[in-house]
């Protein structure tokens, strides 16, 4: 089964998580591209969505799906999102596709975070995928300074604007031994805006797609 079969079976089953008449929360990426696609086969059992990308928007608008801005919605039973890297702890790097801020804003208000992918991004340790760090253009070159002397070699994202107007420096060679403690401390360095470390809120349930069918883990 390739890589695009096992997304698409992840997607295909977060279907079951989904009440009826809810609003869901839609994450961004390849993955939850397939869970859009899926959702749209039975949008008459929804409410709507709230997004966290503009493409996520774009897609789900496309497919029928009523999309709604976070601050009018008082309840999100799910949120439904994919990973770069995802521990057997549910601790998850995310921010490949540059939404991480939305992404753990609706992770934040959501009661269930329900991760899809594939068996490719289950590690050990997280820190092989470079972690994607939002930051304020004019605080760019002291967060990389100060993401220096934690052990990380930023890169600058080239050519690339977040849906906020911000910079994405990804961090090379982070050996991410404890990603709480990590999260706490690259959260405060002053012009960051997010940090793609979902440690402090991880996911509540992973639904891996394997070559020997879905497996689930619950945190
Ligand atoms: C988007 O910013 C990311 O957090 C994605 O959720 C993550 O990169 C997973 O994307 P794929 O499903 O395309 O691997």
């Amino acid at each position: 089964m390739d890589q695009d079969a096992l997304k698409r079976a992840a997607a295909h089953a977060a279907l079951d998580y989904i009440p009826d008449d809810a609003v869901v929360g839609v994450g961004t990426g390849s993955t939850v591209n397939f869970f859009i696609d899926a959702l749209a086969t039975r949008k008459h059992r929804l409410a709507g969505a709230v997004s966290s990308s503009e493409v996520s928007t774009t897609r789900l608008k496309a497919a029928g799906i009523p999309v709604f801005d976070l601050n009018g919605i008082q309840e999100l039973p799910v949120y439904i999102d994919g990973a770069d890297e995802i521990t057997s702890g549910l601790a998850m790097i995310k921010g490949g596709g540059g939404a991480l801020t939305r992404e753990k804003i609706v992770a934040a208000v959501a009661e269930k975070f329900i991760c899809i992918a594939d068996q490719k991004k289950l590690v050990p340790l997280l820190g092989r995928f470079p972690l994607p760090m939002e930051v304020i253009p004019m605080a760019r070159s002291y967060v990389a300074r100060e993401i220096v002397k934690l052990g990380g070699q930023p890169v600058l994202r080239e050519g690339y604007t977040t849906d906020n107007g911000n910079l994405i420096l990804d961090i090379h060679n982070l050996q991410i031994l404890n990603p709480i403690d990590l999260e706490t401390r690259l959260s405060a360095i002053t012009g960051v805006v997010m940090c793609g470390l979902f440690a402090r809120r991880p996911a509540d349930i992973l639904i891996l797609a394997t070559t020997d069918g879905i497996k689930i883990s619950q945190h």
